[in-house]
Formats: structure tokens, sequence, C-alpha cells
């Protein structure tokens, strides 16, 4: 019988793949089909209309919200409220030349609660909440302290998606970028055994507090294999800068052993539905007037890769993931291409912080096994 040892033992499983690490309620992803599924819903019917704080409803307490969302609005309005409070500690961490170190840094930075000690978050909804808050105001003020402005501060009025961007632009977005934004963090915020999340988990089954948890999930997303893409995907449109010139650009970019950013996935064959909400959503935006105007010669340059990687890895579908039009939509929410790892970061804490509660209650330790393949004992 095939044991889980002799699977993992060859090469082509060295990223183990098709092993199933453990049981989740959180979240189906479906690759052969291309569905994503959090908790029984679509991911394209919470994106619609959705937020950030009614997918952490659904995510931590187990349903969305019958108010659409609000009953976590006050949590996450604290949780950017505590971090904002925090910045005058964090001037090294946020003087850091990337996002994403930066991020790490702060974050790292935050008080870990392992129990019931003074500031502590009064449930793990808030403690879920102060994380989200952390990584969305720490990220905004990276942004600004990079270019020498000074931390916007945070407004408990407004959802989270809306006041992320009030706090990279110090102007209140339009309704259109609003929806635009809670759509791409809903997307985003949770996406099964990710290498992010595992990180994150395996953390939390060694007893280990949330914030340690979620700095490990934000140091595996930082890899361009994972939440790093989306910024080398927009670097690749400009290069490629006309349609016509596709096809060659890509099929250079192959000849000389690279991959092409936003193509291909670990779990999905057709392409990841997460492409599909996030392309009506920069369709909706463009409606509006709001921006999104790139949509068309992205989906030129998309339909080129396909071609492109179909002549060169027949056997293997490789298709348009998330991180190919999360470029295009963060770049047509006026969001800077240096920000949009840690935007990632912004969605899927929520996720990361629902592994964390559910490997918590699972209370079993992740430890797995390896081979050894080193030298022998010499006698
Ligand atoms: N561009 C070019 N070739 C690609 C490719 C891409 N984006 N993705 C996979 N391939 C190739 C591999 O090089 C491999 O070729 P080989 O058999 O000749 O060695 C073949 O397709 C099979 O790939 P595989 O190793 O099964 O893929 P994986 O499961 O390890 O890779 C990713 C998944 C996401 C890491 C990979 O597709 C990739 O690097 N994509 C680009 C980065 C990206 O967009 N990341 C965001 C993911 S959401």
């Amino acid at each position: 019988m095939e044991t889980i040892k002799s699977r993992i033992s060859g090469k082509k499983s060295a990223g183990l793949e098709g092993i199933v690490a453990l049981e989740t309620e959180l979240s189906e992803v479906d690759g052969e089909h291309g569905r994503l599924v959090l908790r029984g819903h679509e991911v394209a019917e919470l994106a619609r209309g959705g937020s950030l704080e009614a997918a952490g409803e659904l995510l931590w307490n187990g349903a969305l919200p019958a108010d659409g969302g609000s009953a976590l609005r006050g949590a996450f309005a604290e949780g950017r409220a505590h971090a904002f409070a925090l910045l005058p500690r964090l001037d090294a961490a946020l003087a850091l030349p990337t996002a994403m170190d930066a991020l790490r840094a702060s974050t790292a930075a935050l008080e870990a609660h392992d129990g019931d000690t003074a500031g502590a978050p009064a449930s793990s909804t808030a403690e879920g909440a102060r994380l989200a808050g952390a990584v969305a105001v720490f990220a905004a003020a990276w942004a600004r302290k990079s270019r020498g402005l000074a931390p916007v501060a945070p407004d408990p009025e407004r959802s989270h998606a809306a006041d992320y961007l009030r706090m990279l632009t110090g102007t209140d977005p339009s309704a259109a970028a609003e929806r635009a934004l809670a759509s791409y963090l809903v997307t985003v915020a949770e996406h099964g055994m990710n290498a992010s999340t595992f990180a994150a988990r395996v953390v939390a089954s060694t007893g280990s507090d949330a914030v340690s948890a979620i700095v490990a999930g934000l140091g595996a997303l930082k890899g361009p294999l994972h939440g790093g893409a989306p910024g080398p995907v927009l670097d690749m449109l400009d290069a490629i800068g006309r349609p016509e010139q596709a096809r060659a650009w890509l099929s250079a970019e192959l000849d000389a052993g690279r991959r092409i950013m936003g193509m291909g996935h670990r779990v999905y064959r057709v392409r990841d539905p997460r492409a599909d909400v996030l392309e009506r959503a920069i369709e909706r935006l463009a409606e509006s007037g709001g921006g999104g105007e790139r949509l068309p010669f992205a989906r030129a340059v998309e339909k080129a890769a396909l071609a492109v990687l179909a002549e060169r890895h027949p056997a293997r579908a490789l298709r348009a993931n998330v991180e190919f039009y999360t470029a295009v939509l963060l770049d047509a929410l006026g969001i800077d291409r240096r920000l949009f790892t840690a935007t990632f970061a912004v969605g899927r804490v929520v996720g990361w912080y629902a592994h964390v509660a559910e490997q918590r209650r699972s209370g079993r330790l992740i430890r797995p096994e390896s081979r050894y393949v080193g030298p022998s004992v010499e006698h």
C-alpha cells in the first residue's frame, strides 16, 4: 500500500503536492473545476458587494452577518486605532526599504498575548481584528513614510477597505474604488492550505501566539512564487507595452528560463476562479470611470501567454492565476506596485487568523518527518 512516506519521497512530491495535511472547515479549493468555496459560499458571491469585515465574521465566527458585515466594523476600526497608536514606536521597522520587510518587522513588534494579561484583546474576534487593523495601518504608514509623508489616522466610521485607501492617499475614495478594493480583499482572504497559511498554522500548532503565526505568514507570502508575483506582473505589462509585442516578449522570457508571472498554479488546472472575480471587479471599476483602462491590454497579454505556455508545456495546463488580475486591479486603484504584496496581506491576514483559531481548537502539533538521504555513519 502506498504510504505518505513513499509518496513524498519522489522529486515530484517535494512540494507536498497532493498531500492532505489536515482538515479545515474554512475553505475548499477545487483545482479541477476552478472553484473556491468559503464555509459553503462561492468566492464570487462573497466578493460581490461583500466586505472584509463580513468575510472575517464568516471565517472567524462561522456565519455571514445578517447585517451585511457591520457587526465587525467596530472591531476592525478598534484594531486600526490600536495599531495607529503604536506607530511612534515603529520608526525603525517602517523605515525598512520594502513594504513586506516593514510589515513583517512592525507586526513582529506587536505585543503578543498568550493569556489573560493586561491589554489583551477581549475575545478572539478582537484579537483577529487587532491583527487585521495592524496589517492595514502598517502597510499604509510604510507607503506614506517611503514618500516622506506623515501617516493618516484611521477613521472608525469607514469600512476597512475605504479606510485603507484613505490612509494611503489622505482623501476619501470613491464608492466604486471602495467596492473594488473590498471585492479584492474578500477574494484573497482565504485559500486552503497555501504556503503562508500552512506556515501560520505550523507556528500556531506549537502553542505559540497569534502574532508569531501571522509573522510567519507574512514571511511566506513575500516570496515571488506566492504573494510576490503581482508587482512583477505589472512590470511585465509595462515591458510588453503593446498587445502585438506580447508573444515575442513572453517567448523570450521563457527562452531565458524565466517563469511568466501571474500564470500557473499549484492546485488549479483551469483558470483560477479568483482571476474571474477580479476581472469582473475591474470591469465594474472601469464602467464607473474609476480606472481599469488597461483591462483589454491585460486580456490580450493573458491570451498570448496561454498560447505560448501551451506550446511549451502541452501536458500542463498553465492559466492565469489570482495575481495576474490583482496587478491590474490594484494599479487601477492607484496603489503603488511596491505595495501589492502588502495589500494582499491586508486581506489574507483574515484567513491566517481563522486558521490560527482552528489550529488552536485542534491542539495537535504539526510535525512531519523527513527521509534522511545524507551519508551513513562511517565505521
Ligand atoms: N511560467 C512558465 N512556466 C511555468 C509557469 C509559469 N508561470 N508555471 C509553471 N511552469 C512550468 C514549470 O517550469 C514546469 O516546467 P518543467 O516541467 O519543464 O520543469 C511545469 O510548468 C510544471 O510546473 P509545476 O512545477 O508543476 O508548477 P508548480 O505547481 O510548482 O508551480 C507556481 C506553481 C505558482 C509556483 C508556478 O506556476 C509559478 O511559478 N508561477 C509564476 C509565479 C506566480 O504567478 N505565482 C503566484 C501564484 S498564485
